[in-house]
């Protein structure tokens, strides 16, 4: 089993997505992939209706989650800690203990764009096309994320 954990700020917008693409395209009896922001302000809520409806356009369902806090125990359960930004590394990587815990963390784009540290940007403040780019960034990043582990 492999726990693969995708991080963002809010836990509605981009990593409820990129938890919900990695889920469609691996054995989901392999791995174990969930996701949590940094902040606390959406905690027990639906992803925001923008991702749920963008996922939906693409055949996936990401209604079955509920936003949660990123938790210094998710170093103990999770192998993989995918952040979305620069800011979201930042605040992860505060929070490890040690360099195991900080050797978990990677810039999901750094997937597709290695050693280019890009931000996937927060679509929370965008139009909808914001959430077709996030949408098609994920996409391209999990692919190569299910090919790889
Ligand atoms: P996310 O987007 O980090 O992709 O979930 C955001 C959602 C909500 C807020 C910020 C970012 N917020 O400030 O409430």
């Amino acid at each position: 089993m492999i726990n693969v954990l995708m991080v963002c700020l809010g836990n509605i917008c981009r990593s409820p997505l990129a938890e919900g693409i990695l889920k469609s395209k691996v054995n989901i009896d392999q791995f174990f992939i969930d996701s949590a922001g940094t902040g606390s302000w959406h905690i027990g809520e639906l992803p925001d209706i923008r991702s749920i409806q963008v996922a939906k356009k693409n055949n996936i369902n990401i209604t079955n989650q509920r936003c949660r806090q990123f938790l210094v125990e998710d170093f103990d359960e999770f192998d993989l800690i995918f952040v979305m930004d620069n800011s979201n590394y930042k605040t992860v990587i505060s929070l490890a203990r040690n360099d195991s815990d900080k050797r978990k963390v990677n810039l999901i784009l750094n997937q597709i764009y290695p050693g280019d540290n890009l931000d996937v940007p927060d679509p929370y403040y965008d139009e909808n096309r914001g959430f077709d780019r996030v949408f098609e960034m994920l996409n391209n990043a999990c692919d190569r994320i299910a090919e790889t582990i």
